[in-house]
């Protein structure tokens, strides 16, 4: 076992730290206030490298490995989760599952004006009736008789990055009798005619990631547009999200990872009985808590990342490698943030200081791209072979 990283996997997650650290965490809280998109940034990350960093560099990604994309994901989100989730759904929702199942001309098109951060992605499985059960989705499809194009029907909601969205990754129902067997993947421009968007979601936290209903309304989608075979969408939403969840625990390491270093300086400054704080027993056992879980968390998500680089040479399954790691990274933030706020005192209740933000923002990372619960359930039914 080699824990040293190579060139490249350092040279990404310097570049994520430097603009993390420059551009993004000076305006991180004005961002979370207002909840404006941080378009102008999202266009810089993307000229970084930072939109399509798993993506071959012919469809104009940087090229590098899933580990890479981890380590800028933690730096990242350790100065703004937002910017984050823009970069995780334009990363990883909507260009795996084109890079494994689309054409060469789907991957020209869609892949490249993603990876490049020219435009930005969403992925819209979820619907208003439909979250954690998502096969039982209402969306429509439907072949025309000339075999050109499906005019598909939809309601999605909670779709992230939806409201600046220029294309989407869009799973609907082809035969609405084969349950899961019957959903079919489409690649969704926004700017044809049948696409509206809803309102935008008020949110707790990643308050700058703008999050909105959306509506296809006998939308012609070119058949052309499919990604995949009829049938094959549920398999690839679940192999995305497969990916995606490595994305969200990398998140949560950084959220996790800002947290603990804000409690570590607050330690060492702040007094009180005429001694630092991080003197007192309680705070010490808070600290070697909150580091320890950091660090396992940490391991959890490398080793998942390191998994599905394994699984492009054997083919394996990562379900459980992302659920696991999704899952103990998520609820590892959300303990080490209310253990920073705790730690803070009044000042981890102030907007002021940061914390408040992580704590808020540490939330979502139990809930999207499947709750904790769902992720227990897809770990236990792995492990006991049990439905
Ligand atoms: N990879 C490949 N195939 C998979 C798969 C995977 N990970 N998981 C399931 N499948 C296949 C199964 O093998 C099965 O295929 P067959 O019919 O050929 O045997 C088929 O899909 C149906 O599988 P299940 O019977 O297990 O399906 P289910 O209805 O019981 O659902 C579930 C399983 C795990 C609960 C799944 O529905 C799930 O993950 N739900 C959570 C959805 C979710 O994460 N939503 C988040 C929305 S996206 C989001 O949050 C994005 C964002 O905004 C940032």
């Amino acid at each position: 076992m080699d824990f040293k990283l190579t060139e490249e996997q350092q040279m990404i997650q310097d570049t994520a730290r430097d603009f993390a650290r420059s551009t993004i965490a000076p305006v991180a809280a004005e961002f979370d206030a207002s909840g404006e998109f941080p378009l102008e940034n999202i266009r810089k990350m993307g000229e970084l490298g930072l939109m399509g960093i798993e993506v071959p560099d012919g469809y104009g990604g940087a090229g590098l490995d899933t580990i890479g994309y981890v380590l800028a994901m933690i730096e990242v989100c350790a100065a703004d989760a937002a910017h984050g989730t823009i970069m995780s759904v334009n990363n990883s929702l909507f260009c795996n599952g084109i890079l494994k199942y689309g054409s060469e001309e789907q991957k020209q098109k869609y892949v490249r004006a993603i990876a490049t951060g020219a435009e930005i992605g969403a992925y819209a499985l979820t619907e208003p009736q439909s979250g954690s059960d998502a096969s039982t989705m209402k969306s429509r499809a439907v072949l025309s008789d000339d075999g050109t194009h499906y005019l598909i029907n939809a309601r999605k909601s909670w779709i992230t990055s939806g409201p600046y969205a220029r294309y989407l990754v869009l799973f609907a129902s082809t035969d609405p009798e084969a349950g899961a067997r019957g959903i079919t993947a489409f690649l969704i421009d926004t700017e044809r005619d049948g696409f509206h968007r809803g309102k935008t979601e008020p949110k707790l936290g990643i308050r700058a990631s703008a999050t909105c209903e959306v509506e296809l309304t006998d939308y012609r989608c070119p058949v052309e547009d499919r990604l995949g075979k009829e049938g094959e969408g549920f398999k690839i939403a679940m192999s995305v999200l497969d990916a995606g969840r490595i994305g969200i625990a990398a998140q949560a390491v950084g959220i996790a990872q800002a947290a603990y270093e804000a409690s570590i300086a607050y330690a060492r400054e702040r007094k009180a009985f005429g001694r630092e704080i991080g003197t007192f027993q309680m705070i010490q056992a808070k600290i070697a808590d909150m580091k320890t879980r950091l660090e396992a968390a940490r391991l959890l998500t490398l080793r998942a990342a390191w998994a599905k680089m394994e699984s492009e040479r054997t083919g394996a399954r990562i379900t459980v490698d992302g659920s696991m790691a999704k899952l103990f990274a998520s609820e590892a933030a959300m303990w080490i943030a209310h253990q920073a706020v705790q730690l803070h005192g009044g000042m981890g209740y102030s907007k002021e200081m940061p914390v408040e933000r992580y704590f808020r923002d540490a939330k979502i990372t139990e809930i999207y791209e499947g709750t904790s619960e769902i992720q227990r359930m897809v770990i236990a039914r792995s492990e006991t072979g049990l439905r």
